[in-house]
């Protein structure tokens, strides 16, 4: 088994991000076998897709390096690197750019979001964004690649990559993957409105927990979370209709790690009143120990810095092989 997956060094972690995809990325690493491999990098040449400002990407990428460390992944069982180290992701790119067709990335549904009405000014990187996460995972060969339910159409359109290339080429160059969408993932929504998911992009910074948030940023965030009048239910299906109320059952369930059956029978008969703190004493202890990680950490930013470049020298060997073999597949070399 080899798993595989990025995160784009964009902006500031928030509890989505941790409970959907690192807390998934730890618990892969930690459920592998020896002769198992994980690679987990800073996706900082996606980032480049989107309006850059030098800085923000070169500190971003060493504080979301020190989130995940923080977090709990371990350079001595995983490869943590960023993706710019590893020149093997860029070549590839340009490779499979003349295997991938127009039509396939016409229908992914990403760029049309990111893009937006102003599709003649987005750029080119935007567009051929789904060929370099193709590059990402193929490079290593990768056998699975946890994302977000979000991500699996660019997964898909890797493993076409790959069967056309293998197909043209008349040779077994690529391992296609598998996305691996984990249902322990939760889907954490704004603290504000229950319908629309919690993200680095809301404008407004109360609905969502960063991870870089202080105890009292925490407890104050959840104690205005929007709820209803009603108390918790015994039973899930009685959250049906009561979004907010759920995302909150969500993610306690998520942090406790338990179900939110469990939540529920904890808490039925309760409200708001008691269960909000109850949520945040919980989340402060799970968080706060993450955040003093992150902030001894960042204390030394060169450290994580030579983290990155240990995890990116192992990853250019791994790489190394299967870029060769696709250019001597296509005849770059011989
Ligand atoms: P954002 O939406 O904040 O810009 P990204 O798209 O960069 O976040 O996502 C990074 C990772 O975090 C992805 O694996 C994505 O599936 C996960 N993720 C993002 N937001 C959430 C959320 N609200 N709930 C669960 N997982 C999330
Ligand atoms: N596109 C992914 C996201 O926005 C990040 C990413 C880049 C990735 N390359 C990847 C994820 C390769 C998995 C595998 O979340």
């Amino acid at each position: 088994m080899r798993v595989v997956s990025g995160i784009q060094p964009t902006g500031n972690l928030h509890l989505g991000n941790y409970l959907g995809a690192i807390k998934q990325w730890v618990a892969m690493q930690d459920a592998m076998a020896a002769e198992d491999d994980c690679l987990f990098f800073l996706a900082d040449l996606h980032a480049l897709t989107q309006p850059v400002i030098a800085a923000d990407l070169a500190s971003n990428t060493i504080e979301i390096a020190a989130a995940l460390l923080a977090s709990g992944i371990d350079p001595a069982r995983s490869i943590l690197f960023n993706q710019a180290r590893v020149p093997a992701h860029s070549e590839l790119t340009w490779i499979l750019n003349g295997t991938a067709r127009i039509g396939w990335l016409n229908r992914m549904t990403q760029f049309k979001d990111k893009a937006g009405k102003n599709r003649e000014g987005a750029s080119v990187g935007l567009y051929t964004y789904p060929v370099l996460m193709a590059a990402d995972v193929l490079v290593y060969q990768a056998t699975h690649v946890p994302v977000g339910e979000d991500q699996k159409q660019h997964l898909e359109l890797a493993r076409d990559v790959a069967t056309k290339f293998n197909t043209d080429f008349d040779r077994e160059v690529f391992t296609l993957p598998e996305p691996l969408v984990s249902k322990a993932a939760p889907r954490i929504m704004s603290l504000r409105d229950g319908s629309a998911k919690m993200s680095k992009s809301d404008p407004s910074e109360m609905t969502r927990i960063a991870l870089t948030d202080s105890d009292e940023a925490v407890a104050q965030k959840f104690r205005k979370a929007r709820t209803d009048a009603e108390a918790l239910p015994s039973e899930l299906a009685g959250l049906a209709e009561r979004p907010e109320a759920r995302n909150l059952v969500t993610i306690y369930a998520a942090l406790a790690e338990i179900s939110s059956e469990a939540v529920l029978a904890d808490f039925a008969g309760q409200g708001f009143g008691a269960f909000k703190p109850a949520l945040a004493d919980l989340a402060v202890a799970k968080l706060g120990p993450i955040r003093g990680e992150m902030t001894r950490l960042l204390a030394d930013r060169g450290a994580v810095g030579a983290i990155l470049e240990q995890g990116a020298e192992k990853a250019r060997a791994l790489a190394a092989p299967t870029l060769r073999a696709a250019q001597v597949a296509v005849g770059l070399q011989v």
